[in-house]
């Protein structure tokens, strides 16, 4: 559905030029819902706009449903009202003095659709029901609540019959509890509709609710893509792995393919890269074990409990080996190890990186 190869995009600050979009390639396919995740900056803004066609690279080409919509060349650009995409804006972009009607309007009497009035007031009133906002229409835009906005946004996006819908951070200015509220009917909407989503966030845990596949991003690139599951299990850089939950790292050099001499202690890893090297060795604190049977066996470490909080549906627990202080989580089962404590660090579930930082 969409197809975006080799895009550049720079954008000129005073003297210097900033390479917002470095060589973008990204594949998302028919009815998915795609969602480019990355830190503030990351260019993800830029990506969206260049799809939507209200930003020109400087270099790539972009297809949607099989037609170039952009290409560097042979020249081609067409223009945004063309490209048949809802897009829904982190400001929501609602005009306060005019109706919700009105607003959501605007875009099919006056766009490429120009609709007939009554026409327009048919897919008003079928928009508005959609995004449950069926008596609205009369009401002034000034008068809706945030969450409201947020819909009648939605509404204005999903009232061309898109088949493509982009939506840029729509969540950030509601409150955490309507976020997931309005996350959730999102996600429902749009899988009911068939349309294809690519969605914009910073916020990791926003992308894997509402995600088939993410891309993260970062610096203008695209680090990793996959669903959810794969980019917080087997997360291909240190940046990835973190921007997924928290991470223990350990610094260590590499002893032979299957061992690493890390700052707490050896362990074994699953690394077949070059010995001799600085690595960085990543552990989830759900996936490190704390083990009361105090018996040092292959992969555990011992180490004193420095603090453990009971957070209702999990316990987390700090760790001090040494320099190190390591989190830790598990199931809460009543009992709170105090003193020395045997840490077990299961071989499959470490990832090994390069340590960039020691070069
Ligand atoms: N119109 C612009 N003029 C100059 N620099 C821009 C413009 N738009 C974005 N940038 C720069 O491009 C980079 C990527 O920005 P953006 O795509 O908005 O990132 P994100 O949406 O991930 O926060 C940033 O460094 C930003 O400052
Ligand atoms: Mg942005």
């Amino acid at each position: 559905m969409i197809s975006v190869s080799g895009v550049h995009k720079n954008f000129k600050s005073g003297e210097q030029a900033v390479a917002a979009l470095n060589g973008i390639d990204l594949q998302v396919g028919k009815k998915e819902f795609f969602v480019l995740l990355g830190p503030s900056g990351s260019g993800k803004t830029t990506l969206m706009r260049c799809i939507a066609g209200l930003e020109k690279p400087d270099a790539g080409n972009i297809i949607l449903d099989g037609k170039t919509v952009f290409s560097a060349s042979p020249r081609s650009n067409v223009p945004p009202e063309e490209r048949q995409i809802g897009m829904v804006f982190q400001s929501y972009a609602i005009w306060p003095h005019m109706t919700v009607a009105e607003n959501i309007g605007l875009v099919l009497t006056h766009g490429p659709a120009r609709l007939s009035q009554n026409e327009a007031r048919e897919r008003i009133r079928h928009a508005l029901r959609l995004v449950q906002l069926d008596d609205f229409e009369k009401r002034p835009a000034r008068l809706l609540s945030g969450g409201q906005q947020q819909r009648v946004a939605l509404a204005r996006a999903l009232a061309i019959n898109p088949k493509l819908l982009l939506m840029d951070e729509p969540l950030s200015n509601l409150d955490a509890r309507l976020r997931e509220e309005v996350r959730t009917k999102i996600k429902k909407l749009v899988s009911e509709l068939g349309i294809t989503v690519l969605y914009v966030t910073h916020d990791q845990v926003e992308a894997m609710v509402l995600a088939d596949r993410i891309a993260v991003m970062a610096h203008g690139e695209i680090l990793q893509v996959g669903n959810p599951y794969e980019l917080y299990r087997n997360p291909k850089s240190a940046l990835v792995a973190e921007f997924f939950g928290s991470m223990n790292w350990l610094r260590g050099k590499v002893l032979d393919k299957y061992y690493v001499e890390t700052e707490i202690g050896r362990l074994e890893v699953d690394f077949r890269g070059e010995t001799n090297g600085r690595v960085v060795v990543g552990i989830r604190p759900e996936d490190m074990k704390i083990d009361a049977s105090k018996e040092i066996l292959r992969n555990q470490i011992e180490g004193t409990m420095a603090h453990s909080t009971f957070v209702g549906d999990q316990m987390i627990f700090e760790i001090r080996v040494n320099d190190t202080l390591l989190t830790a989580k598990a199931m809460p089962d009543g009992k709170r190890p105090e003193g020395k404590v045997s840490l077990y660090f299961p071989k499959e579930k470490m990832v090994v990186f390069p340590d960039i930082s020691s070069e």
